[in-house]
């Protein structure tokens, strides 16, 4: 059985047969009207969701099966003090795959563990989100024609913004590919994120997006996201920190591609959406179809062995990260990979 925690789940040659299938199902839907006659998909979304879960659950019908599941935490036996470990045990009873969006970061591993399903992680904290990345690999490859050799501009919230740690991951295994990061002091990409994928040939730190958009081949704007802010005072500050608008569009290139995973607050004018380079609600739309391409491909390898993690218990290691899964809900193993926790892959610390 295969899971989808992390882009780096999946080769490169599994995504282009990702992105191939749902071009496909854009080009015949009615060829996969039936491929999932019969299945329950479950949609557990302890945080908000408009595109992710409605796409998820557009996508199964799509595919003729049946959705059900929480879109508020609240509403669940989570109230009343279940841990995700418990409810995924008893929804992968009821379903035959689980899309999972929670706020602590590693909970899809945890639910990986014990889950007799498929998971598929729909966001977990301001770690990873990787179907938003499928979504973002299928509007690059059928706007640009291509992965190789591109510059992808990052705007904003770097820090917390998990579309963007895992499109870096994922772009970063492309030849050629440089990123350039613009954003304030306080929003920059995370070490760990920088450490795994970047290295001084494949990207530049600037903090201009005027200076930047004209050797963009792809911009990819996101919003400062409020709800990780512990200090709502600074989210203040920096939120309005880029705002890209028709006039900072005159100097860039024909064939730019402008992503945004949405939602927007400020961060793009809405006198950029009826420019022909505006591909974000393209981008959306297409998150319905890599998804039914997703759900296929994980049900078609429900029967194969499951692949072994590779983290271990270290006693010697602890996790400090207030946002990770591990601190804060009962039970969980202290695992570690290479030092950094199995979780959240924020670097252990020795107790
Ligand atoms: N891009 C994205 O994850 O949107 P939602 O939060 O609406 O699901």
């Amino acid at each position: 059985m295969k899971h989808l925690i992390d882009i780096l789940d999946f080769t490169t040659e599994e995504i282009d047969k990702l992105v191939a299938t749902a071009s496909d199902i854009i080009d015949d839907p009615k060829k996969y009207a039936h491929a999932c006659d019969g299945m329950i998909l479950g949609t557990l979304f302890y945080e908000p969701s408009t595109r992710t879960r409605l796409s998820f659950t557009s996508a199964m019908m799509s595919l003729g099966g049946n959705v059900l599941g929480f879109s508020d935490a609240a509403s669940s036996s989570v109230s009343k003090g279940e841990t995700v470990a418990d409810t995924i045990r008893m929804v992968s009873a009821y379903t035959d795959i689980i899309a999972m969006r929670h706020p602590k970061e590693g909970a899809p591993i945890v639910a990986s563990g014990v889950s007799r399903v498929p998971i598929i992680n729909a966001g977990d904290g301001g770690h990873f989100h990787p179907t938003q990345t499928l979504a973002d690999l299928l509007t690059i490859k059928r706007k640009l024609g291509r992965f190789d050799g591109l510059t992808i501009g990052l705007c904003g919230d770097l820090k917390y913004g998990r579309t963007v740690h895992s499109l870096i991951a994922a772009m970063s295994r492309y030849e050629g590919v440089k990123f350039v990061l613009i954003a304030p002091e306080e929003l920059k990409l995370p070490d760990y994120v920088k450490s795994e994928f970047l290295h001084s040939g494949n990207y530049e730190e600037i903090a201009s997006l005027e200076e930047a958009i004209p050797t963009l081949d792809v911009l990819y704007m996101t919003r400062v996201q409020q709800e990780r802010f512990a200090d709502k005072a600074e989210y203040e500050r920096l939120k309005d920190s880029y705002i890209l608008n028709k006039a900072k569009l005159s100097g860039a290139k024909e064939t730019l591609s402008i992503l945004h995973p949405l939602p927007r607050v400020n961060e793009i004018a809405t006198d950029v959406d009826d420019d022909p380079r505006a591909h974000y609600f393209y981008q959306a739309e297409f998150g319905r179809y890599i998804r039914m391409a997703l759900i296929l491909y994980l049900i078609e390898k429900k029967g194969e062995p499951t692949k072994k993690a590779e983290a271990t218990l270290d006693e010697t290691l602890t996790c400090t990260n207030p946002h990770c899964i591990c601190t804060v809900e009962r039970g969980i193993k202290p695992l570690f990979k290479n030092g950094n926790c199995a979780y959240c892959d924020q670097k252990g610390e020795k107790k």
